[in-house]
C-alpha cells in the first residue's frame, strides 16, 4: 500500500492556456512539451487500509498543507479513491528539487508523481495513457509529464481521449532549458485561475488559430532537431499567452522587470553575438533559455553576471516518472 515515484517537471514549446471543458480540463489546444531530468518532484504515497487515519495527511517540502492548499491534493486522492473503489486515506510526502509555483510547473511534476505513486500503491493496473487523463483532472500539463522526452497532448474531446503521448525519447536531441530565475516568490494568481480567465480575453481566438500552423512546424522541428526553426515558434507562443493573460479580465501580468531584462539580454545574445538561444516563459516571472548542450554553459555564465538572475538552472531532457525502491518515510 506504499509506492514512491519521481517524476520530472515539463517545459512547454507550444503552451496550455485555456480550457474548452473546465470540468473535464480539456484544453483549448493541443501543447507540446520537453520532460525535465533535473526540475523534479519525489512523492511517497501510503493508502491506510487499517482505518485508522481520520484524514489525509500531506507534507510538501516540509510543511504540512491544512485547508485550501491541501484540498487541491484531497481532491486527487478522492478521484482516485473513486477509480480504485476505496475508501482509504493516504499519507503523502512530497518534496521536488526547484522553487515551487514560480513558473516552473511544480504542479506538473508534483501531480504526476502523485498520480503514478498512489495508482502504483493501490495496485491498479493503469498504462502511462490512462494515469496521463487522471494527472489531466488535476493539473493539465501534469498529463504530459506522465510520458519522457518530447510530449504532445492531444487536446481530444472526451475524458479518455485528452491524452498525453511521447513524441521523441529523452535522448533524441540534446537540447538544454537554462532557467533564469528572477524571484522565488509563489505567483499571486494560479495557472488553474488563469485558464478559466483566458477566454475573457480577445486574442485568444487570434492565439487557437495560429497554434495549428505552429503545433505542426514545431512537430517538424523537433523530428528534424532543428533549434532554428523551433525557437522563433517557441518566442511567439510565449508572447502570445502572454498577450492573453495580459489582456484577460482581470489582467494577468506575471512579468517582473527581471523578466524583461532576461528577454533582452536573450536576444542581444543571439543576434549580436550569434548564440543560438530563445526564450520561452510559463505562468511567472521566470525565463526558460531554450538551446543545445553545448551551448548551455555559455548561457548559464551570461545569465549568472546579469543582477536580476538570483538563480540558474539547468535541465536536460529527462525519463518519464520512475517508480523508486527508497520511500520518503
Ligand atoms: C503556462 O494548469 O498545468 O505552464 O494550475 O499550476 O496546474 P497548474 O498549471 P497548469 O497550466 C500550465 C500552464 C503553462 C503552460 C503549459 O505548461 O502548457
Amino acid at each position: 500500500m506504499k509506492a514512491s515515484c519521481r517524476a520530472g517537471s515539463n517545459i512547454a514549446f507550444i503552451k496550455y492556456w485555456g480550457v474548452a471543458d473546465a470540468a473535464l480540463l480539456i484544453p483549448l489546444n493541443n501543447s507540446i512539451s520537453m520532460t525535465l531530468a533535473d526540475a523534479h518532484t519525489t512523492t511517497t504515497v501510503a493508502w491506510d487500509s487499517s482505518g485508522i487515519l481520520p484524514t489525509d495527511t500531506i507534507v510538501i517540502d516540509g510543511t504540512q498543507l491544512q485547508g485550501a492548499p491541501a484540498q487541491r491534493i484531497v481532491a486527487h486522492l478522492d478521484r482516485l479513491r473513486a477509480l480504485a473503489g476505496v475508501s482509504h486515506k493516504a499519507r503523502v510526502l512530497s518534496k521536488s528539487n526547484f522553487p515551487m509555483a514560480s513558473g516552473i510547473a511544480s504542479s506538473a511534476s508534483g501531480f504526476a508523481a502523485l498520480t503514478v505513486a498512489a495508482c502504483a500503491a493501490l495496485g491498479c493496473p493503469w498504462d502511462a495513457s490512462q494515469l496521463s487523463a487522471i494527472a489531466r483532472q488535476a493539473s493539465g500539463s501534469a498529463s504530459r509529464s506522465l510520458f519522457g522526452g518530447f510530449v504532445e497532448w492531444e487536446r481530444g474531446s472526451s475524458h479518455t481521449s485528452s491524452v498525453a503521448h511521447q513524441m521523441r525519447a529523452e535522448n533524441h536531441w540534446a537540447l538544454r532549458d537554462v532557467i533564469a530565475i528572477v524571484s522565488a516568490r509563489a505567483k499571486r494568481v494560479s495557472s488553474s485561475s488563469g485558464h478559466r480567465l483566458a477566454a475573457t480575453s480577445p486574442f485568444t481566438t487570434a492565439r487557437t488559430l495560429c497554434v495549428a500552423d505552429w503545433l505542426a512546424t514545431v512537430r517538424h522541428a523537433i523530428a528534424e532537431r532543428n533549434l532554428s526553426l523551433l525557437g522563433p515558434i517557441l518566442e511567439l507562443d510565449a508572447l502570445a499567452m502572454h498577450g492573453v493573460m495580459m489582456t484577460s479580465a482581470p489582467s494577468l501580468l506575471y512579468w517582473q522587470p527581471g523578466t524583461v531584462a532576461v528577454l533582452h539580454a536573450a536576444r542581444a545574445w543571439r543576434e549580436q553575438d550569434g548564440l543560438p538561444v530563445f526564450f520561452t516563459i510559463d505562468a511567472g516571472p521566470n525565463v526558460h533559455l531554450i538551446c543545445e548542450a553545448e551551448t548551455a554553459p555559455t548561457i548559464e555564465k551570461r545569465l549568472r553576471a546579469l543582477p536580476a538572475v538570483r538563480q540558474v538552472i539547468t535541465s536536460r531532457p529527462g525519463p518519464g516518472p520512475q517508480l523508486l525502491d527508497e520511500h520518503l518515510f
